[in-house]
């Protein structure tokens, strides 16, 4: 293979408020001054697994304009391979977060160019997916080309899905996850259980058999502090979290599913790739930004052998 791992997904320019708390309807509040940081699903996964030492490639689409230039300066740097980051039709996806005080953040997604980018993309870019060992992909990109991803998969290629933000998902797209990787929320719209009458109860266990059997060959459900669990026919198991202090949540989950997705493909177990993984988004979150924030194969050997500091 040409690739460990293929992205199809949303570049983005995070632009960055640090609020001691957030403003309610019709309320102002001051913050940090403003920071813009390389983001967007997909361009984070890309650089994550190409720091981890993947070789990386992005199916993305960007503007022509200097928040695109940022990402391409970004997705370069981390060496990921950018022949398939297209340009035009829309400003750069733009991400509007606020970080409060404990790091955790709240997104909105102007998807600009990301909304542009279509199955025809998809299909050009044969010589990409003929090269792909594990195709990852989100949901900043319209549904329609994701569905086209789910077609294009050679031969032996692996598909992983962050159904991320969370929509619910055509039978085709959850039949060729391998795994599907939802939290708690994604895990609810998959299901349907917020609008359907029956709830979604506490035992994750549970959530995962009912997401298998909607078709996935494997899920993954990450449990925040509570570290996650795998589920596939071969049953299910605890993947323990990795205890570290936040300083900025964003994007730390990409850099999760990049690192299993990239584990997978090394013929790695689901367990032993979703514990790897989980190394790699504890590490993530210890810093600011996304994409700046992710960690090398190095440096998550040493967080390994030290129980955590960086
Ligand atoms: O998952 C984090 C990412 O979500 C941010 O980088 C932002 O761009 C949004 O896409
Ligand atoms: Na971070």
């Amino acid at each position: 293979n040409t690739y460990d791992l293929l992205v199809v997904g949303s570049a983005n320019a995070d632009l960055v408020v640090g609020v001691d708390r957030r403003p309610a309807a019709g309320e102002t509040v001051l913050g940090s001054d403003l920071v813009v940081h390389p983001g967007g699903k997909g361009a984070n996964q890309a650089v994550a697994a190409a720091r981890l030492g993947a070789r990386t490639a992005l199916l993305a689409r960007v503007g022509d304009d200097g928040h695109g230039r940022l990402l391409r300066d970004s997705l370069d740097s981390a060496g990921v391979d950018t022949s398939g980051v297209l340009v035009g039709g829309a400003p750069t996806g733009v991400a509007l977060i606020t970080v409060d005080p404990s790091g955790d953040n709240s997104i909105v997604v102007s998807p600009g160019a990301n909304g542009r980018l279509t199955p025809g993309d998809v299909r050009a870019a044969g010589e990409l997916f003929a090269g792909a060992r594990v195709v990852s992909v989100m949901l900043e990109i319209p549904l329609e080309t994701v569905a086209e991803v789910a077609r294009s998969l050679a031969d032996g290629t692996r598909l992983v899905l962050n159904p991320s933000p969370p929509a619910p998902l055509p039978d085709e797209v959850l039949a060729a996850c391998d795994p599907l990787i939802v939290n708690e929320h994604e895990a609810k719209v998959i299901l349907g259980t917020e609008l359907g009458g029956t709830q979604l109860g506490t035992d994750p266990e549970d959530w995962a058999r009912r997401l298998l059997a909607r078709g996935p060959r494997s899920v993954v459900v990450t449990l925040g502090s509570e570290g996650a669990l795998v589920a596939d026919a071969a049953g299910t198991r605890r993947v323990p979290s990795v205890k570290v202090k936040a300083v900025d949540t964003t994007g730390a989950g990409d850099a999760f599913t990049a690192a299993l997705a990239w584990r997978l493909g090394t013929g790695e177990s689901l367990a032993d790739s979703a514990a790897y993984a989980a190394r790699v988004g504890a590490a993530a979150v210890t810093r600011e930004g996304a994409q700046e924030s992710y960690p090398t194969a190095e440096e998550v050997a040493a967080y390994a052998r030290h129980g955590g500091a960086l």
